[in-house]
């Protein structure tokens, strides 16, 4: 695949509306936050990104620590140092090691938690096919065949403590894998914590590890190949990776936080273990960076974004935000965004919408009631893919249906949009609508992107710090406490 001669301007541009929001939310109100919009972009341009490239962390003052912005630049710097150095690039090392790997096993166990997790899942839901793990290799071959050979299993944990599931897991894997001399018969382990300490994945990693220690006895470089961790620069994981001379340690740079992590190593890894063009998914990134930078507000869906939601809370009360996603295959995205925003802006009493995801039209039939008549507190973003991928199917005539044999499932999937999004206005009940032309790397790196840029600009919007979570350690702390008790 050459990229060299690709420029990061979108030929496909996600766009962002918020015509449905004009019940609650005038024009002029929106037209009224664009300085302080404009002057918040300038302020992350002049002011964020210096202090943070700045020499240490002991520049940025202690009102803005943690400043975890590395995420902005970070797709602009991977393809300008993939273009120019090529194979010798961070980005061309990670290409050339997971097409190893990919040759070397066929099942991949990727171990992670929080932001550190969901966005590898969101990829691999969004852009494999849903049945991916149910087709042979030589099935996965054949459709990987221009993609750097056959793409394996994969299997997530790590991200919660179930036992059960966990255990299943590694029967599954013993069931499959009794042969270690064969690919087919292989299995590696990913695993990906910032701080390589979190509990959760630190247990999951340690019984797995033991697994593959017995499982590749006889081959012990084999071992050191196909165990491959994700980390920050220091810290338990990294300490343990030296120790143990695992060949491929990939680096979550200091200043990408967690749940900003998508497109390091964290996100891009795995997806090049899944045969993705995480080129494309880079120059979508980039992309919506020159979009955010340079266009005005009327066709900036990051600034837009923000504006609406920090608006629609502030004043008018509006604090559940609502993400009705149009294709099952982007839940996980979804889930992905209600991370991001809940860590990010959920951090004083007074402030912080509450995200959820819901699949339409499956969501109509539960969630549909209370959004519909219920408390006016939620505003609905429809995030929806305007084009389809596979082949069109068709209805066939229903009496006392308005389907005929004309009727495809695409036409009745934008009905229900326009049906539902028009019983909202109906009601007075705000909606926006995400448009992106299709489910591709390059669509969903653009919106990956606009989401974190949204997230930081409402973030700074409201005077909070959209990095860190404190909150979320008081509950490690607990924890460990409790488990320190119990252990003496
Ligand atoms: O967004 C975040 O920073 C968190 O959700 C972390 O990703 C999560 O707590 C896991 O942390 P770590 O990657 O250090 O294991």
């Amino acid at each position: 695949m050459d990229h060299s001669a690709v420029s990061p301007q979108s030929e496909n541009p996600i766009q962002y509306s918020s015509s449905g929001t004009a019940c609650l939310l005038p024009e002029k109100e929106i037209t009224a936050l664009r300085p302080e919009l404009y002057n918040i972009r300038q302020l992350i341009a002049e002011r964020d990104i210096p202090l943070f490239l700045s020499s240490s962390s002991h520049d940025v003052p202690d009102d803005m620590q943690p400043l975890d912005c590395g995420f902005i630049q970070l797709p602009d710097q991977l393809l300008q140092d993939y273009r120019k150095h090529g194979g010798t690039s961070e980005l061309g090392k990670l290409l050339q090691i997971a097409t190893r790997i990919r040759n070397q096993v066929d099942h991949v166990i990727f171990l992670g938690i929080g932001g550190s997790y969901i966005g590898a899942q969101a990829l691999f839901d969004a852009l494999l096919n849903p049945f991916h793990n149910e087709l042979s290799r030589s099935e996965r071959s054949e459709l990987s065949r221009d993609r750097g050979g056959p793409i394996p299993k994969f299997y997530f944990e790590g991200n919660g403590i179930d036992n059960d599931s966990l255990t299943l897991l590694i029967q599954r894997i013993q069931t499959q894998c009794q042969n270690p001399d064969t690919p087919e018969q292989r299995w590696g382990l990913v695993v990906t914590s910032k701080s390589g300490s979190t509990i959760e994945t630190a247990a999951a990693f340690e019984i797995f590890l033991r697994l593959a220690e017995s499982y590749y006895l006889n081959q012990k470089d084999l071992l050191k190949d196909v165990v491959i961790p994700i980390t920050g620069p220091d810290g338990y994981l990294r300490e343990l990776s030296q120790n143990r001379n695992f060949r491929h340690v990939f680096t979550i740079p200091n200043g990408v936080g967690g749940r900003f992590s998508v497109l390091s190593a964290a996100g891009l890894f795995p997806a090049a273990l899944m045969g993705l063009d995480i080129i494309a998914l880079l120059e979508g990134a980039a992309s919506m960076n020159q979009r955010f930078q340079q266009e005005p507000l009327s066709n900036n869906p990051p600034l837009q974004h923000a504006g609406v939601g920090f608006l629609l809370e502030k004043q008018h009360h509006i604090t559940t935000r609502v993400l009705a996603v149009w294709s099952k295959t982007l839940e996980s995205l979804g889930w992905w965004y209600d991370q991001l925003l809940s860590e990010s802006l959920g951090k004083q009493h007074h402030y912080g919408s509450t995200p959820i995801t819901i699949v339409h039209t499956r969501d109509l039939h539960s969630r549909g009631q209370q959004h519909q008549q219920g408390r006016r507190d939620k505003l609905i973003t429809n995030l929806i893919s305007q084009n389809i991928r596979e082949t069109e199917q068709y209805c066939h005539h229903i009496p006392g249906t308005p389907l005929t044999e004309k009727t495809s499932l695409a036409d009745l999937r934008q009905a229900a949009i326009r049906g539902t999004n028009q019983a909202y206005y109906e009601d007075q009940r705000p909606t926006a609508d995400l448009m992106i032309p299709e489910i591709s790397e390059h669509t969903l790196g653009q919106l990956l992107q606009m989401l974190m840029l949204s997230t930081v600009i409402e973030g700074r919007l409201q005077g909070i710090n959209p990095y860190g979570q404190p909150g979320v350690e008081n509950y490690k702390r607990h924890m460990r406490d409790s488990l320190h008790k119990e252990s003496t």
